[in-house]
C-alpha cells in the first residue's frame, strides 16, 4: 500500500532526542527556546513560541490578539476543523466565507462584505501551502491571526515568508507535516507583548519572573516537551531538503495528471511560492468510489477537506446548511488527498497516477 504520508526521519533525529533523554530535562529545559529561536529565524520572525499543537498555538494567538466571547472571527470554511474550533474556544462566533476557486484560500473580498461592528479579527488559512491573501486582509486594520500550520516554507508576493508578517501565525508539527515533532505547533510573532502572554497563558498563566505554582492569569498546559522540541531543531536542519523533495515530488504529479478533467493545486503566481504539504486533486465525479477503487489498487488516499459549516456540529450550532458557500462546497465535494511524502519516488507517483485515471 502507498501510504499517505511518511516523515523523513535519521541518525539525526535519534542523536537529538537521545541527548534530551541522556539530560534529564525533559521539558521546560533549553531545546525550548533553542527551537524557538531557530524556527523564529527561518520564517523571519521577531519572536515564536513553541505549542502542544497548531491548534494550541491558533487559540493562544487568537486569545493575544483579544477574541473573547461575542466577538466575530472572519474566517474560511475549506480548512481543517481546528481553525473554526479555536475560535470557539473563546466563545466568539466564526463567520465563514467563501473561498478563491483557484487558490481555495479565503476571498478576500468576501471577507471585507462580512466585516460588522462585531468583527474582531480575520482567521485566514494558508491551505494546502498557497499563501492567503494577507495583504489584502491587512488594508481594513483588524486583527489577523494566520493559520499557517499547512504552510512552512510558503512566501507571500511580497517576499515576505509566511509567518513572517508580524501577526500571530500558528504552524503544525503533526506527522504529516513539513517538519515534524510527533504532535506539537508554534506561534510565530512580531509583538512581544504576544510573547509575553503566550508564553504565560501556554504554562497555565504563569509569568517568568513567577515562582512555580503563582498564577496570575488564566492559563492552560499547552507546552511543548524538550524531547519535541530536540525533534524539531534535528528537522529544521533537513527542511530545504525536505522542501524541495515535496516540490520534486509535485512536479512529477503535475506532468503525469496534467491535461485532464482532474483539478490540480493551483500553480505559484505574481511571486507566490507553495510550501508543499499535500497533493490534492478535485476529480469530476463519485468522489467516494474514487477513493475505494484506489484502496483496491495499493493506494492510501483521502477526502480532504470536508466543508466546516456542513459539519454537524456546526450545523447544529450555528444553523448551517448547504448552499451558503458554493465555491467551498463543490470543491470539498471533489477533494481527494493523494500519497504524497518527501521520499515518494517518480515510481510510486506513476504507480498513483495510472491507478487515479483507472479508477475514475
Ligand atoms: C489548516 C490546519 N489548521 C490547524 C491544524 C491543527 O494542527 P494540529 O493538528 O497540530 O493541532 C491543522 C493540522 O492538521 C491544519 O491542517
Amino acid at each position: 500500500m502507498i501510504p499517505l504520508a511518511q516523515p523523513v526521519l535519521g541518525e539525526a533525529e535519534e542523536r537529538a532526542v537521545l541527548d534530551v533523554l541522556r539530560s534529564g530535562q525533559l521539558s521546560l529545559g533549553p531545546r525550548v527556546p533553542e527551537f524557538e529561536a531557530a524556527f523564529a529565524e527561518r520564517v523571519g520572525a521577531r519572536h515564536a513560541s513553541a505549542a502542544s499543537s497548531g491548534t494550541a498555538a491558533l487559540h493562544l494567538g487568537l486569545r493575544a490578539v483579544g477574541v473573547s466571547e461575542g466577538d466575530e472571527v472572519i474566517t474560511s470554511p475549506f480548512s481543517f476543523v481546528a481553525s473554526a474550533n479555536a475560535i470557539v474556544y473563546e466563545r466568539a462566533k466564526p463567520v465563514f466565507v467563501d473561498v478563491d476557486p483557484v487558490t481555495l484560500n479565503l476571498d478576500p473580498d468576501a471577507a471585507a462584505a462580512a466585516i460588522t461592528g462585531r468583527t474582531t479579527a480575520f482567521l485566514p488559512v494558508h491551505i494546502f501551502g498557497y499563501p492567503a491573501d494577507v495583504p489584502a486582509l491587512e488594508a481594513h486594520g483588524l486583527p489577523i491571526v494566520e493559520d499557517a500550520c499547512e504552510a512552512l516554507g510558503a512566501v507571500h508576493p511580497d517576499g515576505v515568508k509566511v509567518g513572517g508578517r508580524g501577526h500571530p501565525a500558528a504552524f503544525g508539527f503533526y506527522a504529516n507535516k513539513q517538519l515534524t515533532t510527533g504532535e506539537g505547533g508554534m506561534l510565530t510573532m512580531g509583538s512581544a507583548e504576544h510573547k509575553e502572554r503566550v508564553d504565560s497563558e501556554r504554562n497555565q498563566g504563569r509569568a517568568p519572573d513567577m515562582g512555580w505554582l503563582d498564577h496570575d492569569r488564566l492559563g492552560f498546559n499547552y507546552r511543548l516537551t524538550d524531547i519535541a522540541c530536540a525533534l524539531g531543531l534535528a528537522q529544521l536542519q533537513r527542511l530545504d531538503e525536505m522542501l524541495a523533495d515535496r516540490a520534486r515530488v509535485a512536479g512529477w504529479y503535475r506532468e503525469a495528471l496534467g491535461g485532464g478533467e482532474l483539478g490540480l493545486p493551483c500553480e505559484d503566481a505574481g511571486g507566490s511560492v507553495r510550501g508543499w504539504f499535500v497533493f490534492v486533486v478535485q476529480v469530476p465525479r463519485d468522489r467516494d468510489g474514487v477513493i475505494g477503487r484506489l484502496r483496491e489498487s495499493g493506494v492510501q488516499s483521502k477526502p480532504y477537506l470536508p466543508a466546516i459549516h456542513l459539519m454537524s456540529y456546526y450545523r447544529e450550532t450555528f444553523g448551517h446548511r448547504e448552499g451558503e458557500f458554493p465555491v467551498c462546497e463543490d470543491v470539498a465535494a471533489r477533494s481527494i488527498a493523494l500519497p504524497f511524502f518527501p521520499r515518494m519516488t517518480e515510481g510510486q507517483v506513476t504507480q498513483v497516477a495510472e491507478a487515479l485515471v483507472r479508477a475514475i
